[in-house]
């Protein structure tokens, strides 16, 4: 008759515990880390189309512009969810008016006007925001305005232009 080891069911239970744990850990992890994504994406969004506030000015000046004039989709989306209220100052064609921004435009080297290649990640597109230089430290154009974006606000519009 098989006898009860008590010490070895005790070893068995305590490894069964420590797996549950490792196993909870890593859902709950993988969870928290798919929520923050997703709030990212959200806010990301929101920033690009100018319903969440992003302090940005004319390049060199000191002022804040409304987000009507900052939101970065005046300048750089496809197509406008919201046509603009005034018909005559719609975008007449499909095409953006600046660089179409996704994951490929942003992510794949490419030779910007013939210059040096530029890939961007998520520091340097800050850094692009901030100070209009982009990764091949060259100044993108001064129609762009200048954004005081923090590094939350940053993160927030890497995720969903990589997302796009
Ligand atoms: C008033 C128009 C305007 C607004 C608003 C604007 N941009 Fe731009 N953006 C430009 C122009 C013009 C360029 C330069 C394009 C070029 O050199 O081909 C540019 C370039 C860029 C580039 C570099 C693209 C490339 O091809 O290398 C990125 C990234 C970018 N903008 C992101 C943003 C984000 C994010 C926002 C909002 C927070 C924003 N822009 C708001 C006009 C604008």
């Amino acid at each position: 008759m098989a006898r009860f080891d008590r010490g070895r069911a005790l070893g068995r239970m305590r490894w069964g515990l420590l797996l549950a744990a490792l196993a909870f850990c890593a859902v709950s992890g993988g969870g928290y880390w798919w929520w923050q994504q997703q709030a990212r994406l959200v806010e990301g969004e929101a920033l690009f189309r100018g319903e969440a506030a992003l302090a940005g000015a004319l390049a060199g000046q000191a002022q804040s512009l409304p987000s009507m004039a900052t939101r970065c989709s005046n300048c750089h989306e496809t197509h406008q969810p919201q046509p603009l209220a005034d018909k005559a100052s719609s975008p007449v064609s499909a095409s953006t008016y600046a660089s179409p921004l996704s994951a490929t435009w942003l992510q794949q080297a490419r030779l910007r006007h013939g210059g040096p290649e530029t890939r961007y990640d998520a520091r340097s597109l800050c850094q692009l925001l901030r100070t209009g230089v982009d990764p091949a430290m060259i100044m993108v154009s001064t129609v762009m305005p200048r954004y005081q974006a923090t590094d939350a606000q940053c993160a927030a519009l890497w995720t969903y232009l990589t997302s796009r």
